[in-house]
């Protein structure tokens, strides 16, 4: 086990880790930040995205010897109140079915709008092609950030 300092959602946190231990499991196992959630473990669907100082990433293959100082936000740090424009949508439309897949459609989201403030269907498209849902909410998983965009 190797200590780490990760920096997460503004506050500096200790964690006693193997070196290749998935933040994903920091985070989650041991930080209680379970938010962030576990879906193929292998960088394939998105459940598990995080921003690693500003960028989307995969949490399950990042592993925390990796991280060093990087800032990292999880969907708990998006708002202090939950009320972050995407969160707003996301109520206010009914997006999640499941809901399992929604807190990695919103970090990836959140990205798109700040590169594109006012995304077309096809710059959304492409953002979030990499997040999958088994629900299939694509439909208003667009329709939450055009809304989000308004
Ligand atoms: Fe990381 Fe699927 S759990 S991409």
């Amino acid at each position: 086990m190797s200590k780490y300092t990760l920096h997460i959602n503004g506050k500096a946190q200790a964690v006693d880790v193997e070196p290749d231990t998935p933040l994903l499991w920091a985070l989650r196992d041991t930080l209680g930040l379970v938010g962030t959630k576990y879906g193929c473990g292998l960088g394939q669907c998105g459940a598990c995205t995080v921003h690693i100082d500003g960028v989307p990433a995969r949490s399950c293959l990042t592993p925390v010897s990796s991280v060093g100082k990087q800032k990292i936000t999880t969907i708990e740090g998006l708002d202090p109140n939950a009320q972050h424009p995407l969160q707003q949508a996301w109520q206010e439309l009914d997006v999640p079915q499941c809901g399992y897949c929604q807190a990695g459609q919103i970090m990836t989201a959140c990205h798109l709008l700040e590169q594109h403030p006012k995304p077309t269907d096809a710059q959304v498209d492409d953002a979030m092609a990499g997040n999958l849902c088994r629900c299939a909410t694509y439909t208003r998983i667009r329709a939450g950030i055009h809304r989000a965009a308004a």
